[in-house]
């Protein structure tokens, strides 16, 4: 089995030798630090290349930093000789404690995106809570084919995503128009195993010679809309792609498109319970302007991002990133001090609608998402 993203950008090059017994997984990621400019992928031999890969933001992006850690484990299980020959002599259980602590490990490597966690429990309740997987090669057998569902499913999911999205979009709109996109962030193939969420939702546009141009914001401080999405977008051959720094957007809205054809969407790291959704920061204040133009601000992500164990955004653990990426990207005195969250919530009343492969989740008609309903009547 291999990934196949011969249409997109590869974030990752996942092979898996079923010839065998227990099968063998390899994994490279494309590191995205060196992006636009260099192409290199890194190779992934144990857990903790997975977790300083995404620590490091060598790879990110909710659904990418689930899918590496889950295909990071299957390498580090099945081909990383130290782990092979530790696991020679130890019986299921013994292998299953120890395949729990390395996903305990993977947890602590960021907090805010929920995919990480749900992925962690998804494999737990497959193969530690599975017990009929009573030989070393069923474990490894089960943990290895269902790492490679994810990696597929990660993809399909998208699609739909992209198709849901575009239908919703396009469903009170005469046929002959086209949309303008502005979004934030990468959240293309570069931040999932492939194809992407809210970008995903702009390509289905494309594909449907629906998009009329598309806007991405630098998005600072890290700049993944400038490094990874302007790169993407002109990769896809986007119609009239435009790159804005974040303060730009109101006057692009006031002087440059006509906001009645305009539609914000944005990705997910984690969408509470209310409808609350935290992206990477500088979403909220892109929610607050496109509110002022009346443009649809729509959030795209896969149903794992739907977090309905948090009531509301007050409960998200926002990451703080170090002070120096903001000090390094800025022309700032380097003793200055910063507050660098990468992070923040937009609350529930400024969305649009949530677009996941299930369907589009939209506002009750007292105003409110009910995203726990949501969730129950899918899962
Ligand atoms: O810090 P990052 O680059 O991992 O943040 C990424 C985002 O905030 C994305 O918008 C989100 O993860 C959705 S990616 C499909």
């Amino acid at each position: 089995m291999s990934n196949d993203s011969s249409n997109t950008l590869r974030s990752l090059i996942y092979n898996l030798d079923t010839t065998t017994t227990p099968p063998k997984a390899t994994l490279s990621v494309l590191d995205q630090l060196l992006l636009p400019h260099n192409t290199a992928y890194i190779p992934i031999h144990t857990v903790s290349d997975a977790w300083t890969v995404i620590r490091t933001m060598q790879i990110r992006g909710a659904p990418l930093i689930a899918i590496v850690a889950v295909l990071g484990l299957a390498v580090d299980l099945t081909s990383n000789a130290d782990t092979v020959s530790s696991l020679q002599n130890k019986s299921v259980d013994e292998i299953k404690q120890v395949i729990g602590e390395k996903m305990e490990y993977l947890k602590t490597s960021r907090p805010t995106a929920v995919n990480l966690f749900n992925a962690m429990e998804e494999l737990s309740n497959i193969i530690i809570m599975d017990t009929s997987l009573d030989t070393r090669e069923a474990l490894l057998e089960k943990l290895t084919s269902h790492a490679s569902y994810m990696l597929e499913r990660d993809v399909s999911d998208n699609k739909l995503i992209g198709s849901h999205g575009a239908d919703d979009i396009l469903a009170n709109r005469e046929s002959d128009v086209k949309v303008q996109v502005i979004t934030i962030c990468n959240t293309g193939s570069l931040a999932t195993a492939g194809w992407g969420t809210a970008l995903g939702v702009a390509r289905e546009l494309c594909e449907r010679g629906r998009m009329d141009g598309i806007a991405c914001l630098e998005t600072r401080p890290y700049n993944q809309g400038s490094r990874l999405t302007a790169y993407e977008i002109l990769v896809e051959k986007m119609p009239n792609p435009t790159l804005l720094c974040d303060s730009m957007t109101s006057s692009f809205l006031a002087n440059k498109v006509n906001p009645s054809n305009t539609v914000c969407i944005v990705g997910a790291d984690r969408v509470c319970a209310n409808g609350d959704t935290a992206n990477k920061i500088g979403t909220f204040q892109l929610a607050i302007i496109a509110k002022e133009f009346g443009v649809d601000f729509y959030v795209a992500s896969p149903f794992t991002t739907l977090d309905v164990k948090l009531a509301s955004g007050k409960q998200i653990e926002i990451e703080e990133r170090p002070a120096g990426e903001l000090l390094e990207s800025s022309c700032a005195p380097k003793d200055m001090r910063c507050w660098n969250p990468g992070f923040d919530v937009t609350p529930a009343r400024y969305i649009t609608g949530i677009i996941t492969e299930k369907g589009v989740l939209r506002r009750s008609e007292d105003g409110t998402f009910d995203v726990k309903e949501f969730v129950e009547k899918h899962s």
